[in-house]
């Protein structure tokens, strides 16, 4: 596939994380005209630099030269939020493209064994921090009428299976903020859409889970492409989605 973000900019929140580093990377292949990762931690962001330069010296024979920043910030700050925005904006003049890979999962316990404290930060992982990078990215990609926005939520999302409701209540909780937003800004030729994964076969779900048959999970190279299509001009028919991405589990 070809896809066309050379005059682009593209934001990948969560980008230096086991999907959002395939998904910045795949992005790279494209030459955009900027790539800005968010993220939290330090030392997942001098993993993640050294995966795209890698990239860059396989794929980057034309010498593009995309803009690649990595900005550190906080998603559950919402004037953190409104400043990684801003600043975005004063440089590269817009956000086309908006991937929203935070999230986390928690899980193993009855809804009476959960604490508060349990369940609001799945809360403010999951949905919270969606919201909040939806809400300040949308005002600029508004004033375009232009953009594409995805987000991650998972297959509990859909269907709880017990044991995860903190985590199940807030990705579906991110399956109706997409649907909410797409009826508001469908007018502004803006795509929003959510995938739902199930397990992805990442270095942390195989140490959690030494015994499961990892050949049946989703490759984060898989979703990363699919992200990457709904990113696209490609995928406009697309709107308002939650789409399943099970694969062969
Ligand atoms: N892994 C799975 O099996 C699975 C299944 C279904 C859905 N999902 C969803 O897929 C997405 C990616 O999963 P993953 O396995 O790639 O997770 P991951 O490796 O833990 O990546 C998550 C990313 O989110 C960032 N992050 C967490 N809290 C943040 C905050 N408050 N502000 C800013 N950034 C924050 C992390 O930054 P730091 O690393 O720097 O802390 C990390 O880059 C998540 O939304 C997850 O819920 C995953």
């Amino acid at each position: 596939m070809d896809y066309d973000f050379k005059d682009q900019t593209i934001l990948v929140t969560g980008g230096t994380g086991a999907l959002g580093s395939k998904v910045s990377e795949l992005f790279l292949k494209y030459s955009p005209k900027a790539i800005v990762i968010t993220y939290k931690s330090e030392s997942e962001k001098v993993k993640s630099e050294k995966g795209l330069r890698d990239v860059i010296d396989v794929h980057d024979t034309n010498n593009s030269g995309t803009i690649i920043e990595f900005i550190q910030a906080n998603l559950l700050d919402e004037d953190e939020v409104q400043g990684l925005v801003e600043n975005i904006i004063k440089k590269f003049g817009q956000i086309h493209v908006l991937t929203n890979i935070v999230g986390g999962y928690f899980g193993g316990k009855l809804v009476d064994e959960i604490t508060l404290g349990e369940w609001d930060r799945m809360m403010d992982m999951n949905l919270k921090s969606a919201f909040l990078i939806s809400k300040h990215v949308l005002k600029f990609m508004k004033t375009n009428q232009f953009g594409k926005i995805v987000h991650v939520s998972s297959v509990a999302g859909d269907k709880a299976t017990g044991r995860d409701s903190a985590y199940a209540a807030s990705k579906a909780g991110l399956i109706r903020l997409v649907d909410s937003i797409k009826e508001e800004v469908k007018e502004s030729k803006i795509n929003i859409n959510c995938i739902l994964p199930t397990i992805i076969d990442t270095d942390s779900n195989r140490l959690a889970m030494p015994a499961a048959n990892f050949s049946n999970w989703v490759k984060p190279e898989d979703l990363a492409r699919l992200i990457v299509f709904l990113s696209s001009e490609d995928s406009k028919a697309i709107n308002g989605d939650a789409i399943k991405t099970s694969g062969y589990a």
